[in-house]
This record gives structure tokens, sequence and C-alpha cells, in this order.
């Protein structure tokens, strides 16, 4: 039988119980976490969102009390009405460990399945199975951790804006199919059969109409949806701190950005200050292999095409440049970790990974015979690599038009070795502005040229004139806040002049009758006095899960999807009637 709520009413929250409550009539209710019977004495660990606290249930003392925590299992949901008093011996391992409650009524209000996982911090349950059970995987006391922070962020960005005068509005989440159309999650229309609504990849041109209303400073904590390949650091579905402003300038944004980036911070203990330092986009890939680049280590990356011969060239294979950085202390490295760092670089890309250890005797690789000493040596001094460092030079698999290709690959090696290495600082917060992209990239699927960042990016003003002659020259008025080697957000200074809105849609390659259909709307209010504007989005899921130290956005995401972009708990995508496909006019394939 179970015990009911009725009138019993909750004094004191478990995690908060200390030693100045001793004596105090206490009653907590949550779930059954732990179980000690020692015959006379039983003792129950009682857990809410707030902690864990420890109840003894006596059996001279409190007979019925005790008889019925027998029956109490783990997740059993129980209300207990007893007083406090100090502990025997203290338990310094939890904070309410110089307390107990001693039992005088126990109330079962519910009983539980026995759980797959035990509900606590260390677990080794396979993420899928946390994920299948998310309601009792959130019970645990770190997604309850990283709940709050992400409250906590999301309510000191919300005051930072307002403080700064940007207003949040929301925009539609049924809206139309519009830039990246490909990735589109679609919505049929059941009164408009054969038209569908699409799910918002951002609110992109909501935001830009906002500015041409006078709306002036616009903010907007927003879900946005892209059904695209996924990865760690990317949900089918997110969060962004999506932002805009009339007449900015670059620095004008940036401020703002680092404001509530520097106070997002500080919610999390964490101290930064801005400015953040910036970088050309060029320089992060000339020298980091990376546009976000992880600035808690050096270990730059220097281009040696130079120090290869024709000859050597040819007999290694290489094509295009060589990327090459010094791994410090790393010349002892075995010829099996040698052949893994091969390996890895090749899945990243590489052509080849050829390798010099710097003063080491007797060990003259094959690349150093080819290559010769003077080379050697010239590698070295290139790399500032010092005795006992490992040189590793990289070319690549394949030009990439307009990008050092070698340069990205060795960029991924530089990542694996800083971790190898152990070269990281985690004690860094390394923000980082990322400027000067190149407006367009080659698309090697489309054999096109296509827009870097999306095609409302604005364009340095000095190269307009080369955006039909001279594309790949062309550069944006984009820009990338970078932290720790993850992109946070992204934004520009828009176009708001309509002609070169239109001229930027034509080198896209977008016939007229393409415009229309897709970017009418937006044309025809640019035509209407817009002011010059710019922002940015930032990804609120990848604040949160880099300021909890976590490495995976599942961790800051109540309710995450798989990296198949599926809810194992609600079991979705999924079929659905035959009845509801019809009223939509859906016939399936
Ligand atoms: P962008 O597409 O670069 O820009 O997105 C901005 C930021 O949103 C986050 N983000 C994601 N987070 C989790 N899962 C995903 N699938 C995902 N995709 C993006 C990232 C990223 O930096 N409208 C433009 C912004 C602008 O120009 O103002 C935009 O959406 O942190």
């Amino acid at each position: 039988m179970l015990d009911l709520l009725g009138n019993l009413e909750r004094t004191h929250y478990c995690g908060a119980l200390r030693a100045p409550d001793e004596g105090r009539d206490a009653i907590v209710m949550g779930w059954v976490s732990g179980r000690r019977d020692l015959g006379n004495l039983l003792f129950l660990d009682i857990r809410d969102r707030t902690g864990i606290v420890q109840v003894v249930f006596n059996k001279e003392s409190q007979p019925t009390a005790h008889a019925k925590a027998e029956q109490a299992r783990s997740e059993f949901v129980v209300a207990v009405e007893g007083q406090v008093i100090k502990r025997q011996k203290a338990n310094p391992e939890i904070p309410t460990g110089e307390v107990e409650l001693i039992a005088a009524k126990l109330h079962i209000l519910n009983n539980a399945k026995t759980p797959p996982f035990p509900i606590e911090d260390e677990i080794n349950a396979a993420e899928e199975t946390r994920l299948r059970y998310r309601y009792l995987d959130l019970r645990r006391p770190k997604p309850h951790r990283n709940l709050a922070l992400r409250h906590k962020i999301v309510l000191e960005i919300r005051k930072t804006m307002d403080e700064m005068g940007f207003l949040e509005v929301e925009t539609p989440m049924l809206t139309r199919s519009t830039p990246e159309g490909a990735r589109d999650y679609l919505v049929p229309s059941r009164v408009h059969h054969g038209q569908f609504y699409a799910l918002p990849q951002s609110p992109q041109i909501f935001k830009q109409i906002l500015m041409i209303g006078g709306l002036d400073r616009y903010f907007q904590i927003v879900k946005c949806f892209r059904d695209e390949d996924l990865r760690a650091d990317r949900q089918p579905e997110f969060t962004q701190l999506d932002v805009e402003m009339s007449f900015p300038r670059q620095e004008d944004i940036f401020r703002v950005i680092e404001t509530v980036m520097v106070r997002v911070c500080a919610v999390a203990g964490i101290k930064t200050h801005g400015p953040f330092p910036h970088m050309l986009y060029k320089d992060a890939i000339r020298k980091y292999g990376s546009d976000k680049p992880d600035l808690r280590f050096n270990m730059e990356l220097y281009e040696v095409t130079d120090c290869f011969p024709e000859e050597a060239k040819t007999k290694l294979g290489i094509e295009g440049s060589v990327f090459a950085l010094a791994a410090p202390g790393a010349a002892g490295y075995s010829r099996k970790q040698l052949d893994e760092l091969t390996e890895k670089a090749k899945s990243n890309g590489a052509r080849g990974a050829y390798f010099v250890k710097v003063a080491v005797e007797g060990t003259t690789s094959t690349v150093e015979k080819l290559v010769g000493p003077e080379n050697v040596k010239k590698l070295a001094e290139a790399c500032g690599a010092k005795t006992g460092d490992l040189i590793v030079a990289v070319s690549a698999k394949q030009q990439i038009k307009g990008t050092e290709a070698a340069a990205l690959v060795a960029g991924q090696v530089r990542l694996q070795l800083g971790e190898a290495l152990n070269l990281i600082d985690r004690s860094q917060w390394k923000f980082l502005w990322i400027t000067g992209f190149p407006l367009f990239e080659w698309s090697e699927n489309d054999q096109a040229w296509v827009s870097a960042q999306h095609p409302f990016t604005g364009i340095v003003d000095e190269d307009l004139e080369k955006l039909e002659s001279a594309p790949w020259e062309v550069r944006s008025k984009g820009y990338d806040l970078v932290l720790n080697g993850n992109e946070l957000g992204s934004g520009s200074i828009r176009i708001h002049r309509q002609d070169i809105q239109e001229r930027l849609f034509r080198a896209l390659g977008l016939s007229e009758e393409q415009l229309r259909r897709r970017f009418g709307f937006f044309l025809d209010a640019l035509t209407y006095g817009t002011p010059p504007h710019g922002g940015i989005a930032l990804g609120i899921d990848r604040i949160a899960m880099l300021v909890a130290g976590e490495k995976s956005l599942r961790e800051v995401i109540a309710f995450a999807k798989t990296t198949a972009a599926v809810d194992l708990m609600a079991e979705s995508p999924s079929s659905v009637d035959q009845g509801q496909l019809d009223q939509l006019g859906i016939k399936l394939k």
C-alpha cells in the first residue's frame, strides 16, 4: 500500500541540512539512493535535486518507521518526518555530512522498478542506455549541475543583453525553406496540400528584417534546426544566442559579445577579460592549420616546401606544399608511434608524413637521406626545432582550390600531438576572433564557388570590384568567435544594399527565377530603406558544454539526440498513421 502525499509539506531540501539545523524537526522528500541495514539500525540515503541526506531508522525507538524502511528499495519515492541530529562520525564527502535525520515516520509515496544503471555520477552505462532512460540519467547529480549551469548562463545572457539595450523578439518556427535549403526540416501543411513550412536553420532573414523594421538592437535565445551530419559538437536541434544591430562597426559587435562572454564565464567561476585578440583567417590556416585554432598551446606550423628538392618530392609523391611542425621532446617516438601518427594523418587527408628526429644519432631516416643534410638543417631552423624534438612534415592528398590543404592536415597533426604530448594547458580560456574570411569557397560537389558563410555576408569594400572577375580573392566582412579550438559563434556585417545583394546572388549562379522564388520578399524589403547592420549567433549548447568542462553537447541538453539524430527515449523520428498522411495529402514512395 502506498501512502498519500495529502497535506504533508516539505520543510527542507535534502541537500540543505547543515550542523546549525541540529535539533530541528524536518520533513524531506525524494528518492531512496542508498540503503544499509545493520539490524537494529537501518540507513536510507534520500536524494533530491539539491543533494543527499542520511536518514536513520531505529528499530527500538521507532519500530513502525523501521519496519516500513525495510520495504524501501532503490529509487522508491519517499517522505521522511524526523529530527536533525549531529552524526557521530561526520562524512566529509557530502555537504550534509555533519548531520543526519533520525526518522519518526516514513511515507512511501511510490515504488520503482530496479533502474538499469545506478543513479550516481560515476557510471559506466552505455550512452545509448542513458539516453533511452533519460529520466533516470537526469536524476544523477552531474546532469543537474550541468542544467543548472545552463540555466544560469541563459539568465545572465538575458540580463546582459537587456542592460545593453537589446530587445528579445521571437521569430517564426514555421517559415519557408530558404538559404541552405537542402538541410531543412520540412513540415507539411494540412490546409495547403503539397506545400511545406521549413523549421528555421537560423532566424537570419528575420533578424535582418527586424533591422529594416527599425528594431535597432535585437537578440533571441532561439532553437534552430538542421538536418546535417552530426558530431559530438552538433545536434539536429540546438540553441543560439542570435544577435543583430543597426549601424554597427565590427568593434561594436565584438564589444557586445565580449561583455556577454566575460559575464557568462564569471557565472561558472572562470575569469576572463576583453578585448579578445584577433587573427586573420589566412594566418590561422598558415600557423595552426585551422580556422578555429586552439591557442592553449603553441607548436606553430611552417611551410617547408623549399626544404624538399624536386627529386625528393617525386620519390615521396609530394604535390603542392609541405607543412611541418616541431613536436617538443618527441624525438624518442618509436616506429609504432610514428606509424600511428602517419595513419592518423592519412585519415585526415595526408598523402604522406615525413619525420626527422632532431640530433638523434644513428637514426637517419629515409626522408633525411632523400632531402640531404643541408635541407635537414634548413628544416630544423624553419621549424625552430631543438635537440630532442621530432619534426613532422606532411603533404596533402588533394589540393583544395584557394586553401593550403597541407596546412589543414598539419593542423590535425598539431591537435593530435598537442593531446598526446600533454601540451594543452586546461586552465586557460583562449578566446579569439577570426576575421578576413574569403567570401567564397570552392565546392568540389557542385564544382562551383559557394558562400563560405551565408549569402548575406558583407563584402570588404575594396574587393567589391572583383566579385565577378576574381571571386576567390574577395574577402568577406564575416568573423568567427573561437574558444579553446571550438567555433562558438559566427557572424558578419551584412550586405544592406539591394544592388549588391543581387550581384552576389548572381555571382553564386542563381537565376532571376530562383532568386525571386527563394528570396523575393527579402529582396523587396531591402529596397525600402535598409540600415547598415550586422550581427552574430553563438551556440548556447557549445558555450554550456565548454564552460561545464564537458566533451559532448549531449551532457548539457536535457533531451539530446544521438549522432543518428534519434531520440531514443521518445523514439523519434517515427512513422505515422495512414490517416494522418491522408489528411496531409502525402503519399510515401
Ligand atoms: P552558424 O551557422 O555559423 O551561423 O551558426 C552559429 C553558431 O551556432 C552553433 N551551431 C550549432 N550548435 C550545435 N549544433 C549544430 N548543428 C550547430 N550549428 C551551428 C555554433 C555556430 O558557431 N545565421 C548565422 C549567424 C549570423 O550570421 O549572424 C548562423 O547561424 O556555435
